[in-house]
Order: C-alpha cells, then structure tokens, then sequence
C-alpha cells in the first residue's frame, strides 16, 4: 500500500479521480488531496472537504477476489481506522460497517466504489475521508458530524493518515493473502459503537428497530429482530442509525 502515491492541492473527488486511473495503476496507489470541490459521501450525499482541514484518501485495490467479498474490505478499512485513532489516544469506536464516531458523532467515512466484470473484481477504490482539524459544519450535518480538534485531540494528519495506511495494509494482507478476519473482527467488536444496543435498520423506506448481539466470524452482524429471532446482516445491504 502506498508504493505509487499521487498528491492533489485541490481535486473534484480523489475517489472519481482513482477509478479514471484504475485501470493503469498498480495495487494499493493512493490519491489524496488537500481539498475536494466535489467530495461525494454514500447515498448521493456531499462530502464537505475543506482545504487542509481534513484526510481526503482513495485507495486504489486490485486484489483477486469475487464482488460478494469486496463488503469485507469496507470493514478493514473501518479497523483501521478506529485502531489508528485509538494508537494515537483517541476514543474512537466504529458504528458497524462504514462510520468512525467519536463522542457519539461522526468524524470519519468510507466510499467503497467497485469496477466488476461479471464475476471478478478489476478493482475497488477505497475512499476514506476524515475531518481531522473542521470546527464548522453547514447547519444540516452541525449535531451529527465532528472533527478530531473539534472533539480536543491535537494529532497531525499526517500521523493519522501513516497509522491509517499501516494498519490497513496488515489486515488487508491478512485477509486477501490468507482469507484471515479474525484481527479485524476483534477489532471491530473491541472498538464496536452498536454492540449491545438497540438500532435502527434501514433498508430502502423500511425502519426496523433490533438489538445487536454480536458481530460474527464472518465478519456480519447478528440481531435480535421485532420478532426475537436472530438475524444475520451483510454490511453493504443496511444502513444504521442509533436509537
Ligand atoms: C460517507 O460516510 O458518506 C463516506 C464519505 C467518504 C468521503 C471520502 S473523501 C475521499 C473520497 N473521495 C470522495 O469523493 N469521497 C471519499
């Protein structure tokens, strides 16, 4: 990870700008930028990306693996997120599979963008975006986003975003080389926002309101449903919101 790096003072998006040179570029190239024009969050969503105010990342995957385990790689790179925050001091926890919180809002997210053929990944671009020095969020995302120092972490980025590459190429490496999850489950279930809580699932315009007991060996989400049986989620199907 991190052998081809490209640096942008300012960029439409890092992850728009990573699938134009996919297909030329080698596993594991980065893209980052000091500021975004057009950063995009999931669901159609923007993504405010000030200038210097945050980590703007893409990375460029081309691992050999079939499009049903490309959710997994969402979930490493969430891993490595909250473990590098939480290396450098930060009380950061994941809110199963996509969202890094800290104090209860989000300071982190992740864009996973495929190119697939019919059943075999070209590649995946990883987009990673962290408000890491942001204290003024647009009114509508002001009471659920927040940014390291907004929340009294003085770190630099770059320290973040090294701890973040490191930690990533370990359990990417794990998990593509040796088919291994088991470092980054123990991860996401030590530093897990949602275990043990009740949630709501959203999916499409149903609402469902479940208790989450475990985060499984494979990597998905067990809860308990509205009619107490247990229920398995795939991440990359659902959306959640707390209570
Ligand atoms: C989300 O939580 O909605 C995902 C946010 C992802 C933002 C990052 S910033 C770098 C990369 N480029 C983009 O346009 N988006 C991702």
């Amino acid at each position: 990870i991190g052998k081809e790096v490209i640096h942008f003072d300012t960029i439409g998006s890092t992850n728009d700008y990573a699938k134009e040179i996919a297909g030329d570029s080698i596993d594991g190239t980065i893209v980052v930028s000091e500021e975004q024009t057009k950063g995009r969050g999931r669901r159609g969503k923007e993504w405010h990306s000030i200038k210097g105010d945050g980590i703007w990342l893409s990375i460029i995957l081309k691992p050999d693996i079939y499009p049903h385990k490309a959710p997994f790689i969402t979930q490493i790179a969430g891993a490595s997120i909250v473990k590098s925050l939480r290396n450098l001091g930060i009380d950061a926890s994941i809110k199963w599979p996509n969202d890094i919180i800290v104090n209860n809002k989000k300071v982190s997210g992740i864009l996973t963008e495929l190119g697939a053929e019919i059943d075999q990944i070209n590649y995946i671009v990883l987009g990673i975006g962290m408000n890491v020095k942001t204290m003024n969020f647009p009114e509508e995302i002001n009471s659920i986003a927040t940014s390291i120092f907004k929340e009294g972490y003085d770190v630099k980025r770059i320290d973040i975003l090294k701890n973040i590459l490191e930690e990533f190429e370990k359990l990417y490496l794990d998990y593509t080389e040796r088919n291994d999850k088991s470092s980054c489950i123990k991860i996401c279930k030590e530093s897990s926002a949602i275990l043990g809580k009740k949630i709501y699932i959203i999916n499409g315009d149903k609402k469902r309101k479940v208790k989450c007991i475990d985060i499984n060996e494979e990597g998905n989400l067990v809860i308990i449903n509205e009619d107490n049986d247990i229920e398995e989620l795939i991440s990359g199907e659902v959306s959640i919101r707390g209570e």
